[in-house]
């Protein structure tokens, strides 16, 4: 369909196949507006009744699938410069009147309950075009600009973020009970695994073999956040850069997030109209503006300040603002950025304390070196900082917080020879697709969601 609505060669023998996004018609002939997911646009079928059997005709309704055989023809109506005349329809499969997409204008909550079925509507096929684009994207930059694609592990044996939020690998048996599916007394392994909640500390190894690398998959995360910004299992980009200092890790995120969004104007331009029709009428002003402007870099304790002013000025936060030492909520880092500077801000210089184990601490001694970026809409959508290379430091740090030192000698080893100053982020891949497309829910930016009591496919 993309390709025939760029066709000006009208006469031209065609044969489309889609789904049918709607049927109507007049007296002298019926309209069908065809769809394939390749575009959002449909293509109109114009069909003479004279062609095809009545009931045949009056058979294809919203959501079945055909195959067109006709004439590529300039269009009378509005809206399309081509349409097909059809001479032949061919039905792969009808679709009954009970077809939850069927009716218009439902909601989003309603279209997550068929979360196989709403990938064929409008909205869900552009949000899923942005986000193939989007991936594109990513590597694209890494490629140009000397990053590695890097691949870390699924199943892994330490817990990369020191939060103890993973979800545990066991194997099960059968045949043993036949009873059903039992975990296996003996782990396959010989020692606990569980899915990975990051790729940052294998991703470390590559950094300091292969100067850069970046990762790019599925990540897991069993807390228990029911808000529209968390997933159980989401995406993540981590790229990790030797001989990185903080003020280029800062760049780094910068310029990174400013292609991406740029190459979505360039190249998602007619979802991102309908976007901007149908979900945010200030989307692509939005996505405009963070392109040009500068991101405000801000530390922690003037965070603080700024939050603390408010207060003082009347402002209510929901969560409230007990001062330094305190963690940020969503609320509190979309004030900054949509009311306060009204531009995306990187904040760095945290408390040690509310900050994981491997982030280098500056000499001060409380507070470290990270560097998250905060969105208009999103709150924290990149995570990263410089990491600590100290070989003691570190494991001052990892014993400090009670962490197992044993099964981190191999993220260890890296600071026993060799070490090198580094740095990288991660980068959550939902949230970036949440800001490009004006959608409001996490659930609805990857295709088959899962969070707290919902996995159904
Ligand atoms: O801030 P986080 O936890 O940082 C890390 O995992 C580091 N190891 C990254 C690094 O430095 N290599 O997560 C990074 C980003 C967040 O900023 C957020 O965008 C996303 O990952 N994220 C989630 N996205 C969806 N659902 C969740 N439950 C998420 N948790 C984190
Ligand atoms: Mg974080």
């Amino acid at each position: 369909v993309v390709d025939a609505l760029q066709c000006t060669e009208y006469g031209t023998a065609i044969n489309v196949k889609g789904w049918v996004r709607s049927h109507r018609n007049s007296k002298a002939v019926d309209f069908i507006a065809l769809n394939d997911g390749s575009t959002i646009n449909n293509i109109q079928v114009v069909v003479d009744p004279e062609t095809i059997d009545a009931e045949t005709l009056k058979s294809i309704t919203t959501g079945a699938c055909i195959s067109v055989i006709g004439t590529l023809v300039q269009s009378q109506g509005a809206g399309q410069t081509v349409e097909v005349q059809s001479k032949e329809i061919e039905i792969y499969g009808l679709c009954p009147s009970d077809y939850p997409m069927q009716k218009k204008g439902q909601s989003f909550e309603y279209m997550r309950k068929y979360a196989h079925l709403r990938l064929r509507t409008n909205t869900f096929g552009a949000v899923f075009r942005i986000r193939h684009n989007m991936a594109i994207a990513i590597h694209q930059y890494f490629h140009e600009h000397g990053f590695h694609y890097f691949h870390t592990p699924i199943i892994t044996a330490s817990d990369a973020e020191g939060a103890g939020e993973m979800f545990q690998v066991t194997t099960l048996d059968l045949e043993r009970t036949g009873k059903g599916p039992v975990p296996y007394e003996k782990d396959f392994f010989g020692k606990k695994t569980s899915l990975t909640v990051s790729g940052q500390l294998e991703g470390e190894l590559g950094a300091t073999a292969l100067g850069a690398i970046y990762t790019f998959g599925p990540t897991f995360r069993a807390e228990n956040s029911n808000t529209p910004r968390h997933l159980a299992e989401f995406w993540m980009i981590e790229p990790e850069v030797a001989f990185l200092d903080k003020e280029e890790l800062m760049d780094l995120e910068e310029d990174f997030i400013k292609y991406c969004v740029q190459w979505a104007l360039d190249n998602c331009k007619d979802d991102l109209a309908f976007l901007n029709k149908m979900i945010d009428k200030t989307l692509i002003e939005t996505l405009e503006s963070v392109v040009k402007e500068r991101f405000v870099r801000l530390t922690y304790a003037e965070g603080i300040d700024i939050l603390e002013a408010a207060v003082k000025q009347g402002h209510r936060f929901e969560f409230p603002i007990t001062g330094w030492g305190m963690d940020f909520s969503s609320e509190h880092e979309r004030y900054l950025v949509e009311e306060h500077f009204k531009r995306p801000v990187i904040m760095t210089d945290y408390p040690s304390e509310i900050k994981a184990f491997y982030m280098k601490k500056n000499p001060d001694g409380k507070t470290m070196q990270g560097t998250d970026v905060l969105f208009p809409r999103i709150g924290e959508i990149i995570g990263g900082s410089v990491r600590e290379e100290d070989y003691g430091k570190l494991v001052h740090e990892i014993e400090a917080r009670g962490m197992e030192k044993e099964s981190y000698n191999w993220y260890l080893d890296t600071r026993k020879y060799g070490s090198c100053p580094h740095a990288g982020f991660g980068l959550g891949f939902e949230r970036l697709i949440l800001f490009v497309t004006g959608m409001q829910n996490i659930r609805d930016v990857i295709p088959f969601p899962r969070t707290p009591k919902t996995a159904e496919f």
